[in-house]
């Protein structure tokens, strides 16, 4: 998995003013001098020059930049527009500007507004005429779209990896676990004991739901609006479907206008991630609360947990913790993109320029989550089997079970549902659990009862006895892990 910190965009601290590749194409670089077309007169404020510029995060779109403008100057070249030999040309000065960039040599300034005019403006230095034929039968507004989807298209393919790997740690640790149970709770209060691996094999189901979001949203994600231009289309005999196909994607908008507007992509992508986040969340909470010395159900490994300042005994549970404190950054992104664009008149809205740190840093956040509880789970978590078999033999989590046992010899449920409850509160009041009681006392409150009650209220035959489909029963979720090895592994 690609180490998502690795790619953090420059702050606006790390432009250089001093670099090249500065201000729109054709403009006077530096110092903020009007340049988009010779309508402008006068420079822009500096301070409204920083406020209007997205080059200190979208140069994380510069891969994709350079990628939808090589297909852009393929396609030109080859339906006439500009001869092969430009677009050629083309290609070769994108390439040089990927190679600047991994050498570190591409660092464009403030005056460069955005990622898409410091390559344009890169390209005109080194190409002089040509460079400024790139920008035929095109604009900004479904450049950045194409570049936007490129990017989050290859994102969603890493959290997809991501939230395998988080599965595959769910599913070792629940086969290392087939024979622990775990209290199951409703109300955070004892309920029935469960498997331990039937309790992980659930966040499993999750992670899969998610994973199914993703291919979902891949999928509409997967739609070109390159060739859109502003937002009317364009005059000039271009091929939107060669572009595509050579980006990669499986179709393109049918209305210009829509393609340039479209953001339902990122809302979706950031309800999915949310999602995820959720999940993460819930399984962080458990972990926190196993971890504690009221549950004592695990312990932290010394790789993944961390001291206190102040109390030499502390071990603190911050993986899990910081992942359910992220939760409300990623919630955070999808509800303000939800209010950005609600009240966007068609079509492009510079509003649109704020989905991008939003979906940068869903992207960052969720792939660190995934991958500091698949750690967290490989390696940072051992299960207490001691305490946990203490904690399922030790409650009244087995009363729904004696009430089941009359069931099956011919009482009524809800009659015996109320005999059991009644039992519960004599063993409460004696300090009694149902196993210690004698034969004689259950023959008291019903004659139906014999020898065979203890067998039956014993935790792992409670367990077993769960045969329904889906259910905690042994054989149920033996067959549960089978299935599941051979879906993450097959
Ligand atoms: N930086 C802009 C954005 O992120 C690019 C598109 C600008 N288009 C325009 N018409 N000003 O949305």
């Amino acid at each position: 998995m690609a180490a998502p910190n690795s790619e953090i965009v420059p702050g606006p601290e790390s432009l250089s003013p001093e670099s090249h590749g500065a201000g729109p194409p054709g403009g006077v670089t530096g110092g903020g001098a009007a340049g988009w077309s010779d309508r402008f007169e006068e420079g822009l404020h500096p301070a409204i020059e920083r406020f209007n510029a997205s080059i200190g995060f979208d140069i994380e779109l510069l891969q994709q930049d350079l990628d939808g403008s090589i297909a852009h100057a393929t396609m030109l070249g080859s339906c006439g527009v500009i001869t092969v030999a430009e677009a050629q040309q083309l290609v070769a000065g994108l390439e040089q500007v990927r190679q600047e960039a991994a050498a570190g040599d591409f660092r464009p300034g403030l005056e460069a507004e955005d990622v898409h005019f410091a390559v344009e403006r890169r390209l005109i230095e080194l190409l002089g005429p040509v460079g400024k034929t790139l920008h035929t039968g095109r604009s900004r507004n479904d450049q950045v779209g194409t570049d936007l989807r490129l990017w989050l298209r290859q994102k969603v393919d890493l959290i997809d990896g991501s939230l395998l790997r988080f599965e595959r740690a769910l599913l070792a640790q629940a086969e290392a676990q087939a024979d622990t149970l775990i209290p199951g709770y409703t109300h955070l209060q004892r309920a029935q004991p469960v498997c331990l691996a039937h309790h992980l094999l659930a966040y499993v189901e999750m992670a899969e739901r998610d994973r199914g979001r993703l291919r979902d949203l891949r999928h509409r994600l997967n739609t070109c609006p390159l060739g859109a231009a502003a937002l009317a289309g364009t005059p000039v005999p271009i091929d939107r479907r060669q572009t595509a196909a050579a980006l990669g994607f499986e179709t393109v908008y049918a209305n210009s206008l829509d393609a340039v507007s479209d953001r339902d992509f990122a809302v979706e992508f950031c309800a999915a991630a949310s999602l995820i986040m959720v999940h993460l969340s819930r399984l962080a909470e458990e972990v926190i609360l196993w971890a504690s010395e009221e549950f004592a159900f695990i312990r932290l490994t010394d790789r993944c947990a961390t001291g206190s300042s102040l109390m030499p005994q502390k071990k603190n549970p911050d993986v899990p913790e910081l992942v359910r404190g992220k939760c409300g950054r990623v919630f955070g992104h999808l509800q303000g993109l939800l209010v950005m664009i609600k009240g966007l008149p068609l079509a492009y809205n510079k509003d649109f320029q704020e989905d991008k740190e939003a979906l940068f840093d869903t992207v960052r956040t969720s792939l660190d989550c995934l991958e500091a509880m698949a750690i967290l789970l490989e390696e940072g978590i051992s299960f207490r089997p001691e305490r946990l078999e203490a904690a399922v033999g030790s409650d009244f989590s087995n009363a729904t079970d004696v009430a089941d046992y009359l069931v099956t010899k011919g009482v009524p449920f809800r009659e015996a549902y109320q005999l059991v409850g009644g039992l519960v509160k004599t063993c409460l009041k004696e300090g009694l659990l149902l196993r210690d009681l004698p034969l004689e006392r259950w023959q008291q409150l019903h004659p139906a009862f014999d020898q065979a009650i203890y067998a039956a209220i014993a935790p792992r035959q409670v367990v077993a006895a769960r045969r329904s489909e889906g259910g905690t029963g042994f054989d149920q979720v033996k067959l549960q892990l089978a299935r599941t090895r051979s879906r993450l592994y097959g």
